[in-house]
Parts: structure tokens; sequence; C-alpha cells
């Protein structure tokens, strides 16, 4: 196995300032037009499917490359997690989506990756280890393709990417929307696009601890998750995934899986989420769960997170 690496790079294209308002304005469209049908809420990831409390201990005795930032001190950290379906639309769990857990770890302390300084660590995950686009263009390509609806979507790909090219496209997308989901206890989640951990460059992952069973095909997503959480806590192991080289971790390309047997994989700490009530709920809907919201030394990297800045404040922007 390579060992990890710091010769991580960014590449910046030359455009990137009028591609960041675009997105912005993509976003906000989406927003809107889904806002006008189902009420105020988030231009993704809108229909909240549970939120916990819990903790993350930090380990001890973590090798050097994976001591900075929140990972530098072992300990318990409060944190607040919402659960969600990834899509624009409010629709039935039985829809094929991707899910996402997004954390908010409390109780660090230092300059943030926005500026200013910080008293939380954000960590945004969904079920898959790559995306079905390389970067924020092709991205945002879909979500604009979306906006109208399905069918003018799927014409707005022909037209733009050709028979063959809108046809891989719209192939990819429905592989990772169709992919196996065993439910929440039972899946692996990742950031997909990587941060920083001081001077290295990491996908945050987790890994449900022991080898809890997946959930009841027949079973909704939501009543799976809040009857294990009854039993007692809910745990997952944190686990950073560390770039090695251009080729076999990329930066830029986050429709690459990062292979496991190709990388160091350190884990961290342990999360562990209880069952919470309506007002958990609440709070994690008004929450500004953000991939830049943590700190610098574990500042979000490449094209796709910098593209993000600017989706998840327009986002901020359009709700309560
Ligand atoms: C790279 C992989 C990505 C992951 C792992 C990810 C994950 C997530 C998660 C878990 C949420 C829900 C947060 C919450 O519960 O509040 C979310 C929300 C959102 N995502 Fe992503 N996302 C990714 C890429 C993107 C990209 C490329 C864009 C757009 C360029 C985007 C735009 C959004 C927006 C606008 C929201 C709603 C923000 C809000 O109003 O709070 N995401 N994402």
């Amino acid at each position: 196995m390579k060992p990890p690496s710091t010769d991580w790079q960014e590449r910046i294209a030359p455009d990137e300032e009028a591609h960041l308002k675009h997105v912005a304005e993509v976003i906000g469209n989406l927003q809107r037009h889904r806002s006008a049908r189902y009420g105020p809420g988030r231009a993704l990831h809108r229909k909240q499917l549970l939120a916990t409390t819990g903790t993350l201990e930090v380990l001890d005795g973590l090798p050097e490359q994976a001591r900075h930032g929140l990972f530098a001190t072992p300990g318990a950290h409060r944190v607040l997690a919402r659960f969600s379906n990834g899509g624009p639309e409010v629709q039935s769990n039985r829809t094929p989506d991707i899910r996402g857990f997004a954390i908010q770890v409390f109780g660090v302390d230092g300059p943030s990756a926005l500026g200013g300084t910080t008293d939380h660590q954000d960590f945004l995950m969904i079920n898959q280890d790559r995306l079905p686009t390389r970067d924020s263009r092709e991205f945002v390509d879909f979500l604009e393709a979306a906006t109208p609806g399905v069918i003018a979507g799927l014409l707005h790909f022909f037209k733009a990417h050709g028979l063959i090219g809108g046809f891989a496209r719209v192939r990819a997308l429905f592989a990772s929307l169709g992919k196996k989901f065993n439910g929440f206890a039972a899946e692996r989640f990742s950031t997909v696009a990587p941060l920083c951990c001081g001077p290295y460059a990491v996908r945050v992952r987790l890994k449900p601890v022991g080898n809890p069973p997946p959930s009841a095909r027949s079973k909704d997503i939501v009543a799976d998750l809040r009857e294990r959480l009854a039993i007692g806590p809910v745990q997952w192991d944190m686990e950073l995934q560390f770039f090695v080289d251009e080729a076999t971790t990329p930066i830029e390309d986050t429709s690459k899986s990062w292979p496991d047997s190709e990388t160091p994989i350190v884990t961290v700490a342990r999360l562990s989420l209880n069952a919470a009530g309506d007002a958990t709920a609440k709070q994690a809907e008004a929450a500004r769960f953000d991939p830049w919201a943590g700190l610098a030394t574990h500042r979000p990297l490449g094209e796709i997170m910098r593209a993000r800045k600017a989706a998840y404040y327009a986002s901020q922007q359009g709700r309560p």
C-alpha cells in the first residue's frame, strides 16, 4: 500500500468566477421552483427523514498524519445529525434516491475555512463513494435540467449532449440513484469530495460498528432507524482515507472512487447517536450544515467543493 502524500494539487479554471455565479443561479432557480410546490426548504436534500443527537469520541493514539484539527486531541464532542433524501423533491422514501447523513460536531475552536473563527466542524456525507459527475459543471447541468421537471430535463440532456452523451449521463445518474440501500444503520457513508487534514488530503467516511443486519426490504428507512435508536445508541466508526497520488486518488474527479486496497485508512473516532424528539428535528431543519463550516485545518479541496461554497450559501439564503 502506498503511503499518504502531501503532494496534492487543486486546479482552478480561468472562468471559475463566472461559473460560480451560474451555480448560485441554478441552485436559486431550483429552490424557488420546488418551494413554490412544497413550501420553504433546501434546494437539495429537501426531505429531512430524521434528526438525532449524540457524541463523536476522537480516539487516543492516532498516527501523526491524522492528528490535525478535530482529530488532534482525544475526547468526546457533542453532535447534531440530520438524515435526508438527496433530491429536491418531497417524495416517498421508496423512490430511488441518494441518502444524506450530515453531522455538526461541536466543541472545536479555531480559524474557520470560511474566515473568522468557528466552534463546530460539519461533515456532509452520502451513501456513495463517488458521484455520477466528475465536476460541478456536469452536476449543475443535471440540476438545471431537472428544474422544470423530468421530461423537460431529459429533452435538455439529449439536446445538449447528443444521443450517446445524453444517454451515458442519464444512465450514470440512474445507477447512482438506484444503488441498493440497506438502511442508515447498516450503510457506509462518504464525503466523496476531499478535504484537508492538516497538510494531507482525505475523504471522510462512516462505517457501521459491528455488523448490523440490513434493513428489511419491506421496511421504511425511517422506521428502521427509529426502531434501532429506540433500543440503544447506533454507532459508526469515522475513518480518514488518505490521498496517495493523483492517478489513484484524484482531487478533481468525484466520479472516481478512491480504492480501499491502495489507500491508507485510519479510524479516527466513533460516532454514537441516540433517539431524539421534535425539538431536535426542528433544530436540524433550521441548521446550516455546510462542507465549508469548519476549521481551516479541514478546508474543503477541489473545484466541486468551491462550487459547493456558492451553492450552499445560495440555498441557505433562500430558506428560513
Ligand atoms: C461531493 C459530494 C456531495 C455530498 C457528499 C453532499 C452531501 C450533502 C448533504 C448530506 C446535504 C444535506 C445537508 C443537510 O442535511 O442539511 C447536502 C445539501 C445540499 N447540497 Fe450537497 N453534497 C455533495 C455535492 C453537492 C454539489 C456538487 C452541490 C452543488 C453544486 C450540492 C448542493 C447542495 C445544496 C444546495 C444543499 C442544500 C443546502 C442547504 O440549504 O442547507 N451538493 N449535500
